[in-house]
């Protein structure tokens, strides 16, 4: 059994999502990290009655360090955390701590339209500005910089007749919850592999 962390830090959708298509028998979330006491991702979990835990942030009284959380997930022997529009940097001790046990889904084709700053709308902005006739989703791997792992999975979207940075949102988010849930399903099933610092995916059983 794949045992999942997953961080967020707003509306939840791909939290949401990876709930409802994670294979049950290989897969569960035990606990879900957030910097905000206050966002729907973590009403959500606990209206499941998944364990929830709170990460710096000064307003809420029973906030933990990244140390205690990286404690937390150690002992709970979390095999993968999942960033799911979780936006603060993880320290690089965490990231180190579990190196190759973290993913991220962006929600453009990296590596363009990555980095600092590169998040929600900003992305689907700075996409839209561009012109660009594409877009999509990407799930990578989690290093010390923002946006740089190794990338497991990508799906596009056509954007070429798209009015408004808005509608590549409404279009990317639908991807983002098919291609993550079918990457966590892909590392249940030990099909990720990391050989000569590029991923192998082979395709899950019925595909
Ligand atoms: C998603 O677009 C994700 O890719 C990005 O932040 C958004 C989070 O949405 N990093 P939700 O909280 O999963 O609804």
């Amino acid at each position: 059994m794949l045992k999942i962390a997953v961080f967020v830090s707003g509306k939840g959708s791909n939290l949401q999502s990876l709930i409802e298509k994670i294979d049950p028998k290989k897969a569960k979330v035990l606990a879900v990290v957030s910097n905000k006491s206050d966002c729907l991702a973590i009403s959500y979990s606990e209206g499941l009655g998944i364990d929830t835990f709170i990460v710096d942030d000064k307003h809420f009284s029973d906030s933990l360090s990244s140390d205690e959380i990286t404690d937390v997930l150690q002992t709970k022997e979390i095999d993968l955390i999942v960033l799911a529009g979780y936006l603060k940097k993880l320290p690089a001790s965490m990231v180190d701590s579990f190196e190759n046990r973290i993913i991220n889904i962006h929600p453009a084709l990296l590596p363009s339209f990555g980095g600092k700053g590169m998040y929600g709308m900003n992305v689907h902005k700075a996409v839209y500005n561009s012109s660009a006739m594409i877009s999509g989703a990407t799930v990578h791997f989690v290093n010390r910089n923002y946006d740089e792992g190794l990338i497991i999975a990508q799906r596009s979207v056509d954007i070429t007749n798209i009015k408004s940075p808005e509608e590549i949102a409404a279009k990317v988010i639908k991807i983002e919850h098919e291609l993550l849930p079918y990457v966590v399903n892909c590392i249940a099933e030990k099909k990720i592999i990391i050989k000569d610092n590029r991923v192998e995916v082979s395709p899950l059983n019925g595909e």
